[in-house]
């Protein structure tokens, strides 16, 4: 049986490829700084979770012995420029040695639309430029035989993202939305089909040397994103609440006072700074379709889970919000 090790595998998109894989014959790995963080996972089978600190190349290089490959999930939305570099960089170089050293070959990386290995300093955000600087360590450890397929997904929806499941909270709790980066475009992603396009990948070894670009069917604005949360939970009877598109100006100030707030920040600078590139499909490399995966639109699952009853009750609207988006 292929064992494969994930790093970041308890996460939003990790747990999507941990119960897609779990049907399939591997057995993982599955690092975590904090077991709760995977425990809704340990019902799977053949899941092997370890409390460990992947940020240590020791512990690193222990990890990937005797795995046949590796798929690299470890990121972060908010922080400074060390532990953006920390992260996505210091950590793939640790990583791609490590499975160098240790003749495990093949390495499944996720990055982000938006990302540019090739000039990575042209990048807008200390999030894109980090992502970019990862990818080109790892185009450098494919030179010295590294298997490497890179995926760059746009945003990610389902039921436990982060984005239009905050928008939906905002509109049950505040009678207006005042939005930064309102005519940023995005190209959203279900989670599944990102996950289904990763384990295609770990399965198939002609992707490797590969990039793909994981987008949906449709491009949509940030305030129609923020407009279809809204419509969608059932606020105001499905007219959802009005958006006040914030100049550039007021935007960063708006950023600048959400860090002040207490728990992760909901919109950081950096992350306006993101949004300065077009999160869509450049058209110039393979989508999901070239992995055989018809790409599914948000209008068919959003209502799945945006409809559902927590957002007929404020209460635990709130607390969710509270509880970090
Ligand atoms: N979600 C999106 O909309 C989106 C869009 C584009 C690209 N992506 C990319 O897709 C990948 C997965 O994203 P996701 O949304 O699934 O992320 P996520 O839910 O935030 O999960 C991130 C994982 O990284 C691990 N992690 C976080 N901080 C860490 C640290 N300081 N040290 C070690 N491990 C740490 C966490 O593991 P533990 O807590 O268990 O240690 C967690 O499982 C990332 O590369 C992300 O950039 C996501």
């Amino acid at each position: 049986m292929n064992r494969v090790l994930i790093l970041g595998g308890s996460g939003f998109v990790g747990s999507h490829v941990c119960n897609k894989l779990a049907a399939l014959p591997w057995r993982i790995t599955l690092p975590t700084r904090h077991e709760a963080h995977a425990r809704h996972l340990q019902h799977l089978p053949r899941v092997d979770m370890v409390q460990a600190d992947v940020n240590d190349p020791a512990v690193l290089r222990r990890l990937v012995l005797g795995h046949d490959a590796v798929i690299n999930l470890v990121a972060i939305l908010h922080g400074d420029a060390r532990a953006f570099e920390r992260m996505h960089v210091v950590l793939v170089k640790h990583l791609t040695q490590a499975c160098l050293d240790a003749g495990v070959h093949r390495l499944v990386h996720v990055s982000a639309l938006g990302v540019d290995g090739q000039v990575p300093d042209k990048a807008p955000s200390l999030y894109l430029r980090s992502k970019s600087q990862g990818e080109a360590v790892l185009r450098q450890a494919a030179t010295e035989g590294l298997q490497l397929t890179l995926l760059r997904p746009s945003v990610i929806f389902g039921a436990q993202d982060k984005f239009l499941n905050l928008f939906a909270r905002l509109q049950k709790l505040f009678p207006v939305i005042p939005l930064a980066g309102a005519q940023a475009r995005f190209q959203p992603v279900w989670v599944e089909d990102v996950a289904h396009a990763i384990v295609h990948c770990l399965e198939t070894p002609h992707t490797a040397g590969q990039t793909y670009e994981l987008c949906g069917p449709q491009v949509f604005t940030l305030k129609a994103l923020v407009e279809l949360a809204g419509a969608l939970c059932g606020v105001r009877h499905g007219r959802g609440r009005p958006i006040l598109a914030l100049p550039e100006a007021l935007g960063r100030l708006q950023a600048r006072l959400m860090a002040w707030l207490p728990g992760p920040p909901l919109m950081s600078l950096d992350n306006l700074d993101s949004m300065r590139v077009d999160n869509v499909a450049s058209g110039k490399l393979p989508g999901l379709q070239a992995l055989g995966i018809t790409p599914t639109s948000l209008g068919a699952i959003g209502p799945t889970y945006l409809g559902s009853p927590e957002y007929q009750d404020p209460c635990l609207a709130l607390r969710r919000y509270r509880q970090g988006g």
